[in-house]
């Protein structure tokens, strides 16, 4: 059964299940996904045991109320439904709620509701993006159910990446979509996600993974195509390849940047095998 992700996250790696889903790893133990975000890669993966982590209350927030009690999640976001309005959104993002569920239908709310789908928050943490231009949020006919069950199987920590790649073991699987940073920011966008995440987290990802690697685990990374990247992981036994989200057919001559994003892997597949 297909099943996407129920939250929209900048960065998000749908494109990835959809064109390049033969790069991942068929057979492992666990998978360990560090970098959660909507988790893109978990729900087209679908593992029967997993360890989801991330840095971020609201994203860890929202998975976890849908484990906990998807029912009434699913009520408290069909009453957003009804009362979506300019109002409606401006009190849920005013309120704090102490319920996990409140709290994981504040979020996912939001997060349908705001401006493109936008996760930005205030010096205090708090979420700060205006409300998009929809009228209508459409919360039913999504399967929550087969999203809760799924997550039966998954611990979820609000966590540090390292403590979850340093847990993996012999036969895991990781993979890992960081804050795509390079050592030398000429770049807004880049620059942007500095703050979020250095170029000193991008060397401790790396260590990390080596050590998983040598551990036995599985790595799957998708980083920035630059050289400082590239050079992180060189002479490490991983294979680098270009992939780019945009289809060669479709995309117009504007949008076409080929091969922006890099790949790293521990396993390449092989031609004609079974993964
Ligand atoms: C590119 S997004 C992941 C997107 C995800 N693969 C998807 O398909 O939606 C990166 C995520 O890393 C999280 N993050 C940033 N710094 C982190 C850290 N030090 N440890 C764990 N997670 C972190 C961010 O909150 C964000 O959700």
């Amino acid at each position: 059964m297909i099943m996407t992700p129920f939250l929209k996250w900048a960065g998000g790696k749908r494109w990835f299940t959809q064109r390049y889903s033969h790069l991942l790893p068929k057979r492992y133990s666990r998978y360990i996904e560090p970098f959660l975000g909507s988790g893109s890669v978990f729900f087209h993966l679908q593992p029967q045991q997993a360890v989801l982590g991330d840095s971020n209350p609201d994203v860890i927030s929202a998975f976890q109320g849908m484990k906990e009690d998807w029912v009434q999640l699913r009520s408290r976001l069909l009453d957003h439904q009804r009362l979506h309005s300019n109002a409606h959104y401006y009190a849920v993002r005013s309120t704090v709620p102490d319920d996990k569920t409140e709290q994981a239908a504040r979020i996912i709310y939001l997060n349908r509701a705001c401006f493109n789908g936008i996760y930005r928050v205030n010096r205090h943490g708090v979420f700060n993006v205006p409300r998009g231009t929809r009228d209508t949020i459409v919360f039913d006919g999504e399967d929550f159910q087969a999203k809760a069950q799924l997550l039966q199987g998954a611990q979820i920590h609000l966590a540090d990446f390292e403590s979850l790649i340093d847990d993996a073991r012999d036969g895991d699987l990781v993979f890992a979509d960081p804050p795509y940073t390079v050592r030398h920011n000429l770049n807004g966008f880049v620059k942007y996600n500095e703050k979020l995440f250095a170029w000193s987290d991008q060397e401790r990802l790396a260590y990390a993974l080596f050590r998983a690697y040598a551990r036995g685990a599985k790595i799957v990374c998708t980083n920035a195509n630059h050289s400082s990247i590239r050079e992180l992981y060189a002479d490490r036994g991983f294979t680098l390849l270009d992939v780019s989200r945009f289809s060669p057919i479709s995309a117009s001559a504007d949008s076409r940047k080929p091969f922006e994003e890099l790949v790293i892997i521990s396993d390449p597949p092989r031609e004609g095998e079974e993964r």
